[in-house]
């Protein structure tokens, strides 16, 4: 399991009305486009997986990404416990598997659909993704209702998908690209 750190950074105007509601966030991030990703997981913890718009690049040496997980998720704690995860980056087509992994469905049925292998830390593959990266958890930080996952990535795969998959404005969208660009 990785270290996890708390962040100890307190609001100095707590008590306070808050100056940018909740709602208000929600509804500007909702214009912030993001790629749509499914993030696995499998070991001692189970297999399991969400899906997953809040993920980014942290730095190419060593070769990191993180991910924030709502730790009230029914994921979490199977991520957590195993310590491994592949964040597979979905194509034009995959918003069935999207709405799956992000719905409230039992892991199995989430697997169900979808074609898999076992990427080399055991987290489930998407064969078909656009790109997937096998990760190893390196340290956890968490941040009010998230946990802020840095991920050091130790395999990557890279599919031939023409399209993309982005989630804006609440809607997803296709966006077309070369095929190995
Ligand atoms: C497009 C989209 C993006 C999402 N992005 C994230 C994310 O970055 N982090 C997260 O924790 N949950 C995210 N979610 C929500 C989780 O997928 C969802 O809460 C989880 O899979 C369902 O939780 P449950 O397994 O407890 O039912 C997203 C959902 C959708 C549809």
């Amino acid at each position: 399991m990785a270290p996890s750190i708390r962040s100890d950074e307190r609001d100095p105007d707590e008590g306070a009305p808050p100056a940018v509601t909740r709602q208000d966030y929600r509804n500007a991030m909702a214009r912030l486009g993001a790629a749509v990703t499914i993030v696995t997981t499998d070991g001692p913890g189970g297999r399991h997986g969400f899906t997953a718009s809040a993920v980014c690049s942290v730095t190419d040496s060593p070769p990191t990404l993180l991910v924030c997980l709502n730790r009230g998720s029914s994921a979490s704690a199977a991520i957590h416990a195993n310590g491994v995860l592949c964040v597979n980056t979905l194509g034009g087509g995959h918003e069935h598997l999207s709405n799956l992994f992000g719905g409230r469905t039992p892991p199995a049925e989430r697997f169900a659909a979808g074609e898999w292998k076992v990427s080399a830390t055991g987290a489930p593959m998407l064969l078909d993704a656009v790109a997937a990266f096998d990760c190893r958890i390196v340290r956890s930080v968490e941040v009010g209702t998230h946990d802020v996952l840095f991920c050091e990535v130790v395999g990557l795969a890279q599919g031939g998908a023409r399209e993309g998959l982005i989630y804006f404005s609440r809607r997803y969208h296709a966006v077309v690209g070369e095929p190995d660009a």
